[in-house]
């Protein structure tokens, strides 16, 4: 491991550079890597079409950075350890000299089935090793993988699925989660009977072994996939702007859309900020708990970790099985050093009580993370004070999947911290708040809508298949700025507070959830004429789904139609999308231009029906008293 930020002085000194030389700086960055042949030219850019290039004319592939180019220092070190669900069960530890035999395996089996540089691959599989290697081996062979988080739908897979128009599927026959064992296998044949015609091949991994259906011709078990296939092989060198991977992610409108990264910017950014945030150390057991099919999981479970030539840990269970305590066991028992996880899984934690950690010693934890969502204060000091016992500085990291990685966050043990507060952007990152007008809110103590000035290595190229939609989505709302879609506070020091999204996105359990999709979702049950819906606080979750429903007839059993509002939306979606609380209503509140006035709604929601604001312009303003009625019995 190599130099990192070491002071605050170092961490506005290599600010300063980043901003009045970006190019300098990011290319001293990316010289860090084995390049097959070095760039051209560093940056080339306009946020207008937008058009942004890392590193033009490099060529390289990321996965040799992420293994080759450790095999000589560190080829029998650990770079994954795997902790399954059954806590019986022992966990497995990859080193680095395994892990590429593995990866280079599975990317000569992908080659024999036919996969070629820059086809798109759909991942659908649990948290094994086995879902990293497949998505380096893709990665390996120049082709795109599209990991869809194994807890969606059939409908929703087969959507992306067709959007990104995948040859091959790779998924497993289980996925053991809890005390559950789910189908994932089911999924893919459901899917892919929905019409994915661009699919020609399933690899299936046999993870526990439980009976599934194979379909002659298309289905190939993973074992019989890497028979007699070599565990080595080149990588296939691409260019830098060749694109690694697809990831769906929810916006305000439409369906999810499939963000574009590429190989190289990409590579440096989360490799930079992976080191410096967590100041990773030789030897350290770095632990993020979140999925790979999540962004989290891409840049901060496989990429960025290994590029740094770390130690990783996978969990494939959840935090509450078999017990509350099974994070604090994991920690003791891998003495886990760095710490990486979402305030919704906290706050699940500290509502199951004081009595599961209080107790435990775990020497081995230094740093703490957070990240997906604002963390509450009251979360942020227990984390601190029952969990890093005072002594683990919490880093509380701000990004999106359309970033690739962190932008706002400490640097743990260097920048000062405030609860609640990602504090600094990290060098390279020039954040600004903007007024509803589009004018640059100077000064300190303010608050606005969070963009992003300059490009970094890691921003999002283009959304697949539809780059007006990403032009629109993200840099047409602000001129020449890379628009969030958060809002934020800057306070007296300079240092930056996330509020939460100005959009039609909630954020549930740190999950992003676009309303128009749960609503499309819902409007799909029988007797539903429209519905709305709008996040409110939730104790646990940080935002709960409320959805007002309409219906063509009056409903009879309410509950049995709520229950059907509910599978309809698990059907669309999957369970995370699925509304808390449903509430039938005889109409929505709407403008007379036909809008339906979600500011109304969301306050009832929040139980705040006291003041709504001027409603005597609404359509129909006797329908509010009548929602509001109805909202105190649910
Ligand atoms: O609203 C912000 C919130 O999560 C959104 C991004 O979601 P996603 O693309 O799924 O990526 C999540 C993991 C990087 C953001 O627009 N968010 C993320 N991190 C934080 C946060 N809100 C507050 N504090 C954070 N640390």
């Amino acid at each position: 491991m190599t130099a990192k930020i070491s002071s605050f002085e170092d961490y506005q000194r290599e600010y300063a550079h980043s901003v009045t030389d970006p190019e300098g700086f990011w290319a001293e960055q990316a010289k860090r890597f084995q390049w097959q042949k070095p760039w051209r030219r560093v940056l080339k850019w306009n946020f207008r079409t937008p058009d942004v290039k890392w590193f033009v004319g490099g060529r390289l592939n990321i996965t040799e950075n992420c293994l080759d180019r450790h095999l000589e220092s560190r080829g029998n070190q650990t770079a994954l350890i795997w902790e399954p669900n059954d806590p019986g069960r022992r966990a497995r530890k990859i080193t680095y000299k395994q892990l590429y035999g593995l990866v280079c395996q599975f990317a000569n089996a992908l080659k024999a089935q036919g996969v070629k540089k820059g086809d798109r691959v759909c991942i659908y599989m649990p948290m094994t090793p086995e879902l990293a290697i497949a998505t380096l081996a893709c990665a390996r062979i120049g082709a795109v993988h599209s990991v869809v988080f194994a807890g969606f739908s059939a409908v929703s897979l087969a959507d992306r699925i067709k959007d990104a128009q995948a040859k091959v599927v790779i998924t497993s026959d289980y996925n053991a989660r809890g005390p559950k064992n789910i189908p994932v296998k089911k999924v893919v044949d459901e899917a892919l009977a929905l019409g994915c015609d661009s699919i020609e091949h399933v690899i299936v991994h046999q993870n526990t072994g439980d009976a599934i259906k194979m379909e002659p011709g298309r289905d190939i078990w993973w074992h019989d996939a890497v028979k007699g296939r070599r565990k080595s092989g080149k990588a296939t060198v691409v260019n830098s702007e060749d694109m690694l991977f697809i990831l769906y992610t929810s916006g305000s409108t439409g369906k999810p859309k499939g963000v574009v990264h590429t190989h190289g910017g990409y590579m440096v950014y989360t490799e930079y900020s992976f080191r410096n945030v967590f100041q990773y150390e030789d030897g350290d057991i770095y632990w993020c708990t979140a999925d790979i099919g999540w962004i989290t999981g891409h840049s901060y479970i496989v990429y960025g970790p290994l590029l740094a030539g770390a130690t990783s840990m996978m969990f494939e269970g959840v935090p509450t099985y078999p017990n509350a305590g099974r994070f604090w066991d994991i920690i003791q028992r891998h003495k886990v050093n760095i710490f990486y996880t979402a305030p919704t899984a906290i706050r699940a934690l500290m509502a199951a009580g004081d009595a599961w950690v209080k107790n435990r010693r775990m020497p081995s934890l230094r740093v703490l993370g957070t990240v997906g969502e604002p963390i509450n204060e009251e979360a942020w000091h227990w984390y601190n004070e029952r969990v890093g016992k005072k002594h683990c500085p919490i880093v509380d990291t701000w990004w999106q999947t359309e970033t690739g990685g962190i932008m706002i966050s400490p640097l743990a043990g260097i920048t000062p911290l405030k609860p609640c507060y990602a504090t600094l952007p990290l060098p390279g990152i020039q954040p600004c708040l903007v007024d509803a007008n589009g004018h640059e809110i100077n000064g300190n103590d303010v608050e606005g809508m969070l963009c992003i000035k300059y490009p970094w290595p890691a921003i999002i190229r283009t959304t697949y298949g539809d780059h007006e939609r990403c032009r629109q989505t993200y840099f047409a709302t602000f001129k020449n700025k890379y628009f969030t879609g958060d809002g934020a506070r800057r306070d007296a020091d300079g240092m930056y507070r996330i509020i939460g999204r100005v959009d039609d996105v909630i954020n549930v359990s740190g999950h992003r959830i676009g309303t128009a999709e749960v609503e499309d979702a819902i409007n799909k049950t029988p007797h539903v004429v429209e519905s709305a819906v709008v996040g409110f606080p939730h104790e646990i979750k940080g935002q709960g789904i409320y959805a007002y429903v309409i219906t063509s007839a009056p409903i009879s059993d309410a509950a049995a139609f709520k229950q059907t509002v509910l599978d309809t939306v698990v059907r669309e979606i999957g369970p995370i999308a699925k509304p808390d609380k449903i509430q039938l209503v005889p109409g929505l509140p709407k403008t007379r231009s036909g809008k339906i006035m979600r500011r109304i709604l969301r306050k009832i929601a929040e139980g705040d029906t006291g003041n709504l604001g001027d409603i005597s312009t609404l359509l129909n303003p006797e329908v509010v008293d009548i929602i509001k009625t109805g909202a105190k019995s649910i």
